[in-house]
């Protein structure tokens, strides 16, 4: 069966990466988080003193960007790819709200995001894959055969990640993770580069009142009808 690139792209905790991964899964295809490749180049920044108290220092980080390696590697025991930078394994802390607080300054960096783009079109020449983000469809692969995109109120996005973030142990409140999804939100749609939209061919998806089972059942049912039609 002919393999197809689908992009998933929308706001911040819409469950983006729960139905990548299962669709990734189902369909044998690899996954790739490119949230969370945005999140590794500003952990390094953070790491390397790239930082200009909260704000990237853009000069220096694009200077910087040939040192960082970014790679995914399957755990086996989790079943999915955790992200490796410069071969060390930043899966946990590129997800604090450190790196959370200051990802969208850095994503905002047209350097930053040439370098990704260009590796994330790599792993996509042979098909088979479910990638994730903001700018998936519109930029990355604007010739995806699956292109959705996905949103919900904030208000049920920051529960979703605070429970989430509450279940790893992390001390963080409510109104922090609301604020933190209301800026990015903000920040990722009025960028100049790239900014977060739905591609004109994209499927909207608002599921602030749907179950992750009905959505998943019909986002893979209109994946097989595109393979079967190759
Ligand atoms: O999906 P996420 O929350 O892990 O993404 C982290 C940040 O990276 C988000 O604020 C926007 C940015 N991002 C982006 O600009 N383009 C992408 N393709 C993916 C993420």
């Amino acid at each position: 069966m002919e393999k197809i690139i689908i992009a998933i792209d929308g706001y911040s905790s819409t469950g983006k990466s729960t139905i990548a991964k299962r669709l990734a899964r189902e369909l044998g295809y690899i996954y790739v988080d490119t949230g969370a490749m945005y999140r590794a180049v500003t952990l390094f920044a953070m790491e390397n003193g790239l930082l200009d108290g909260e704000v990237a220092d853009r000069e220096g980080l694009i200077r910087k960007l040939g040192d960082i390696n970014i790679r995914f590697v399957l755990n086996d025991g989790l079943g999915y790819a955790e992200t490796f930078l410069n071969n060390v394994n930043v899966e946990e802390r590129i997800r604090t709200m450190e790196v959370s607080n200051r990802v969208s300054g850095v994503a905002a960096i047209s350097e930053v995001r040439h370098k990704l783009v260009e590796e994330q079109r790599k792993m996509g020449e042979g098909k088979g894959i479910v990638m994730d983000g903001r700018d998936i469809g519109t930029v990355v692969f604007p010739d995806a055969e699956l292109k959705l995109f996905m949103t919900a109120s904030p208000e049920i996005r920051a529960t979703r990640r605070y429970k989430e973030l509450l279940g790893k142990g992390k001390e963080v409140t409510y109104e922090e993770v609301l604020e933190n999804v209301i800026d990015r939100d903000y920040i990722d749609s009025h960028r100049k580069d790239s900014p977060l939209m739905k591609a004109p061919d994209a499927i909207e998806l608002d599921n602030t009142d749907m179950g992750k089972d009905e959505q998943f059942e019909r986002i893979y049912n209109h994946a097989m009808r595109i393979i079967a039609g190759k």
